[in-house]
């Protein structure tokens, strides 16, 4: 499985007596290595998919083919794909049937599909079906979704999983244009990472096509009762009827946010940009699949609060989408850039002193991170080494945070002006292209620094990327709103009862800090006196309810545990449910409490989640 990515020009596989000196010069081939995939792209890679599926929700089964366009070199005897459980029935190659090898499961990475190829071959064609657990898919009864009626599908396939429901060539350093078409039971609606249908239509058969090159962490498949709404020329969100109307309030501002973005850092380049709002078992926040952000319902708070989610899926139409991390090891220049922007896109909307607040928000997660793994660790490192392990350990807020951190820091030295430029041209250089952690700092010392080692002092970008822990230049930050928040956390802490407590126009962020603030060992009378002036129990905002949580549990607060076990077993956020079963697993009866309401939400968990949790509960 050790290969290697070539950018820029393939010139590397040419021997270097026999090219003009010229092109050497001009051509400085970098390689990276993708330790999560088996594919060899330097001997045979693919370029186009025509993906053809047929979706079965009695069988929970994909069954169809996946045709590949493929470029050989001269020399290659086959093309390696990855997959992972997948059942792989035939394979042609141009039109042919080929006797292909299915390698040994390796643990996390699935197994090789090596399929022989002569010179010249140009198409692959794999048929396939995938088992009913198939780890990017959720397939969800009627009773599991908003509308209670009809069943649900949903991929999830960052990061390596899109190989559990197609054969493909797994790595973020390689890219193709994808067409597809989608048949599915009447009465559903079928939606991909691609060009969509906005209303059902009558024969359940339904076209999509991806015209710019996407890596295969990008492909995505959504099925269910949905329709569209619409909230601007290119921008709209998909739901279940019952929650369309709440879904186009929360997202109403989803049109500044595109402007604002594309007024930052240039013009989007995936046509429409549409929010699909999922059932709650969705594991994450949100995933940014081109042209169509997959969202969890949790941000749906009634007042608009939890929109910054919004913003960073859309600020990865740049960061990510556009400009690629070349392998998972390289995932801080995917997220912590996503963060930055999202964070400039919420500041030029919403004002200074809202996006501030998120950028502490941000620095506490960081601060836990940072507890958690122990600050000399090599995995609070941006640049990682997630060999023979799984790229999900690399998510973490290091990527997010301590990424983010650094290009604030980056922009405080040499300044906005030159930093926004900076970015606009690198998201322009890298358009569709992968890039390195090496190849951004040696655009960041030949762009920004140029020689000045005074200014490359002051930011010590060697030790914030290949060092541990945040480096003591980081920039500092403080909010007046926060520190009031804090302030009447403590006041509460000594004495003060809540009622008497100044909450007055307290937005999300302030009941937030205000909630992480309270010490963790609150008793039973200060638990009371908080819920019965702020009904924290019965909040609707999914981030208040989850810090009021975590006090529900480290103080254990039995009034309030029905609803810390309704929210567990319908909710498959897996930022909300890990650390609720962590600080559970921290105590006795906490831990058969754990172990309680998992074995009644384990069924309602996508593999993501349900597999972390049982982890965390088996130890
Ligand atoms: N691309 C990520 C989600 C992801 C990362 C899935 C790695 C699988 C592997 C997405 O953009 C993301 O960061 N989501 C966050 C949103 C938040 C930081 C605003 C989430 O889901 O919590
Ligand atoms: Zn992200």
């Amino acid at each position: 499985m050790k290969k290697a990515i070539l950018f820029l020009l393939p010139v590397v596989l040419l021997c270097s007596a026999c090219q003009p000196k010229k092109h050497a010069e001009e051509s400085p081939v970098l390689v990276s290595t993708d330790v999560h995939s088996f594919a060899q792209p330097e001997v045979a890679v693919v370029k186009h998919l025509f993906l053809d599926l047929v979706v079965d929700f009695k069988s929970r089964v994909l069954t169809g083919s996946a045709l590949w366009d493929i470029e050989v070199k001269e020399q290659a005897t086959q093309i390696i794909f990855d997959t992972r459980d997948l059942n792989v029935l035939q394979v042609l190659v141009d039109n042919k049937k080929v006797d292909f090898v299915l390698g040994d499961t390796v643990p996390i990475l699935g197994r090789s599909l090596a399929v022989p190829i002569a010179a010249g071959a140009k198409q692959v064609r794999i048929d396939y079906s995938t088992p009913p657990d198939a780890a990017a898919l959720q397939w969800l009864d009627g009773v599991q979704t908003a509308g209670k009626q009809q069943p649900f599908l949903f991929t999830q396939s960052q990061a390596i999983l899109a190989r559990t429901w197609v054969p493909c060539q797994d790595s973020p350093g390689i890219r193709f244009t994808y067409d597809a078409r989608i048949k599915v039971p009447a009465g559903l609606l079928p939606l991909m990472s691609a060009s969509n249908p906005q209303a059902k239509n009558d024969s359940s058969v339904y076209s999509f096509s991806m015209k710019n090159p996407i890596p295969s962490y990008l492909l995505a498949l959504a099925v269910g009762d949905l329709e569209f709404r619409s909230l601007g020329a290119n921008c709209g969100v998909y739901a279940e009827r019952v929650s369309i109307d709440t879904c186009a309030y929360e997202f109403a501002d989803l049109h500044k946010m595109i402007a604002a973005a594309e007024k930052l850092y240039g013009p989007y380049r995936w046509g429409r940009y549409d929010l699909l709002v999922l059932p709650p078992s969705f594991p994450f926040g949100g995933m940014e699949n081109p042209c169509l952000t997959f969202c969890t319902p949790t941000i749906l708070a009634g007042d608009r609060s939890l929109t910054t989610l919004v913003a960073h899926e859309l600020a990865h139409s740049w960061s990510g989408n556009l400009a690629t991390n070349a392998t998972w090891n390289d995932f801080w220049l995917n997220e912590g850039f996503t963060v930055y922007f999202e964070n400039r896109i919420m500041e030029s909307i919403y004002g200074a002193s809202y996006s501030d607040m998120q950028k502490l928000l941000g620095l506490d997660d960081l601060k836990e991170d940072l507890a958690d793994l122990g600050d000399t660790s090599a995995d609070t490192h941006l640049k990682l080494n997630l060999q023979g392990r799984d790229p999900d350990d690399g998510v973490t807020s290091i990527a997010y945070e301590k990424g983010n951190l650094l290009l604030r820091l980056i922009e405080s030295k040499v300044g906005r002006e030159q930093w926004d430029a900076f970015l606009k041209g690198y998201f322009a250089r890298h358009a569709f292209k992968t890039i390195t952690t090496e190849q951004f700092i040696a655009e960041y010392q030949q762009e920004l620094i140029k020689g000045d080692s005074a200014l490359a002092k002051s930011i010590k970008i060697q030790d914030w990327i290949y060092g541990p822990g945040v480096p003591d230049n980081a920039p500092q930050l403080s909010s007046a709103r926060f520190d009031h928040a804090v302030a009447e956390a403590k006041r509460f802490m000594t004495g003060t009862p809540a009622a008497k407590l100044e909450v007055k126009g307290f937005v999300t962020y302030e009941w937030m800090k205000f909630l992480s603030t309270l010490s963790k060992d609150l008793t039973t009378q200060q638990m009371k006196d908080l819920d019965s002036v702020f009904r924290f129990s019965k909040s609707g905002n999914s981030e208040v309810l989850f810090g009021w949580l975590r006090h529900v549990v480290e103080s254990r607060y039995e009034p309030a545990f029905p609803v810390l076990e309704h929210f567990l077993i319908h909710t498959g956020r897996r930022k909300f449910c890990k650390p609720l079963y962590a600080l559970m697993l921290e105590s006795k009866e906490g831990k058969a409490q754990a172990q309680a309401v998992f074995l009644k939400a384990a069924p309602n968990y996508h593999a993501i989640t349900r597999n972390t949790v049982a982890e965390m509960l088996a130890h």
